[in-house]
């Protein structure tokens, strides 16, 4: 079904492995038609409650937009390129289940901005994150220079920006990048036990939260509003409902997404 992608569904939880571990998992057109196709099925898919985007091998998450794509791109194909790239990791964003990224290694250019299209961040301790885009002439094209600045701040990420200069798992963390550093055996693990617990909730709360939260960096949209919005659609769910029941009779709330 994918060439790129590797791909395990176990308890709920989908596993997305980028597999092309001989280029670093360089995301060329082939990648980007696979995770476009990779999102629609993790948002179809009831059996899928979340999921983890990470790299194949022990080196890299992934180490960039494939550069050797870029040769024969004039202006035009590469805004092109750079709104292809913008609409899938804004589908990732947006998606109403869980996406993580469990960062084994280089994450660079549109593999940190990949990470950071994810709802939050794991790293092994291996990982090196940043926007080397300027060693090249160029600038990053898939979300990096906005969600960069959202997750850092401004006065980091242009540093970063402009430099070129990496930063390890302990400096992800520091700023916030990260939510947890792990050992490169662990990280999956790791990945999967905090997933195993969101899995637990109501997943209409869940998209709900994702829905407020994205709504924060979005011009558009008021995101006060938007969580009265989604506050009140949580009251029309039957899983609301038994979650307060179930809090009420001192007993596990068991929700059925609906
Ligand atoms: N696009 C295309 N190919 C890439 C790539 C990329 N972004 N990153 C790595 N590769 C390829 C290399 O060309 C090499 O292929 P080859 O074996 O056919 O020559 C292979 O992956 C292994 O990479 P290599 O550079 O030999 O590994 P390294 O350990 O010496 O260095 C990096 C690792 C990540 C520091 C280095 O690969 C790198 O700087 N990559 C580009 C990072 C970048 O600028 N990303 C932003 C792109 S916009």
């Amino acid at each position: 079904m994918y060439t790129t992608l590797l791909t395990n569904l176990e308890n709920g939880i989908f596993t997305i492995i980028i597999n092309r571990p001989d280029k670093l998992n360089a995301l060329n057109a082939a990648v980007f038609t696979d995770l476009d196709n990779v999102v629609d099925e993790i948002n179809n898919t009831a059996e899928i409650k979340s999921a983890i985007i990470t790299g194949a091998g022990p080196k890299a998450f992934v180490a960039g937009a494939d550069i050797t794509e870029f040769g024969s791109l004039d202006k035009t194909a590469a805004m092109e390129l750079a709104k292809r790239g913008q609409d899938i990791f804004a589908k990732i964003e947006n998606s109403p289940k869980p996406i993580i990224a469990a960062v084994n290694g280089f994450a660079l250019g549109g593999g940190c901005e990949l990470a950071m299209a994810c709802h939050f961040r794991i790293a092994a301790e291996n990982a090196k994150f940043g926007q080397p885009e300027v060693n090249l002439g160029l600038i990053p094209g898939y979300g990096g220079t906005q969600r960069l600045v959202q997750l850092i701040g401004k006065g980091k990420a242009m540093e970063l920006l402009m430099s070129a200069h990496l930063i390890d798992a302990n400096e992800a963390r520091q700023l916030g990048l990260v939510n947890y550093i792990t050992t490169a055996e662990t990280l999956l693990d790791h990945s999967k036990k905090i997933l195993e617990i969101i899995n637990t909730k109501a997943p209409l709360a869940i998209a709900g939260c994702i829905k407020a939260a994205n709504a924060v960096f979005d011009e558009t949209k008021d995101g006060f509003a938007e969580e009265i919005k989604e506050f009140g659609n949580s009251f029309d769910t039957e899983d609301m409902k038994e979650g307060t029941a179930a809090f009420l009779e001192k007993r596990k709330a068991v929700f059925s997404g609906k």
